[in-house]
């Protein structure tokens, strides 16, 4: 899907939340120019440092999406691919107190609090 959604013109970037093992940050890393990965656990993060490493246009930030997202979005000047993974889901990831964090973006489709404004991404 990410790579259909890619094929969008002006789509060069991906924005994921929950970084996890790195295994979808690799994926996106093949399909567009650059990724920016947030993860809330710091275990999870400081793991996907070395097992990404080796990928120069990954970007990974650590956090919970609901506070780092927002700057990301006002950082990016080009159309992207907002990939929100970022909950709990099992043993060492982070979030539990928070099992639905994108609810946080109030009115998703316009992912209100993050500053993204309509036409500038795909959620
Ligand atoms: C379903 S996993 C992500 C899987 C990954 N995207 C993949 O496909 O390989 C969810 C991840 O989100 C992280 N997480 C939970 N709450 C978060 C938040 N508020 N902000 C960022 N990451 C969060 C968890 O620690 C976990 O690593």
């Amino acid at each position: 899907m990410a790579a259909d959604l890619a094929r969008e013109p002006g789509i060069t970037v991906a924005v994921e939340t929950g970084t996890f093992g790195g295994g979808s940050t690799r994926t996106l890393a093949s399909i567009v120019e650059r990724v920016i990965s947030i993860e809330l656990s710091q275990d999870l993060h400081d793991a996907a440092l070395r097992t990404l490493a080796d990928l120069p246009n990954v970007t990974l930030l650590h956090g919970s999406s609901s506070d780092v997202l927002p700057g990301v979005v006002s950082d990016l000047h080009d159309p992207a691919i907002y990939w929100l993974d970022g909950h709990w889901c099992e043993g060492a990831s982070a979030g539990y107190g928070s099992l639905c964090p994108v609810l946080d973006f109030s009115g998703v489709s316009g992912m209100g609090d993050t500053g993204l404004e309509a036409g500038t991404g795909i959620v």
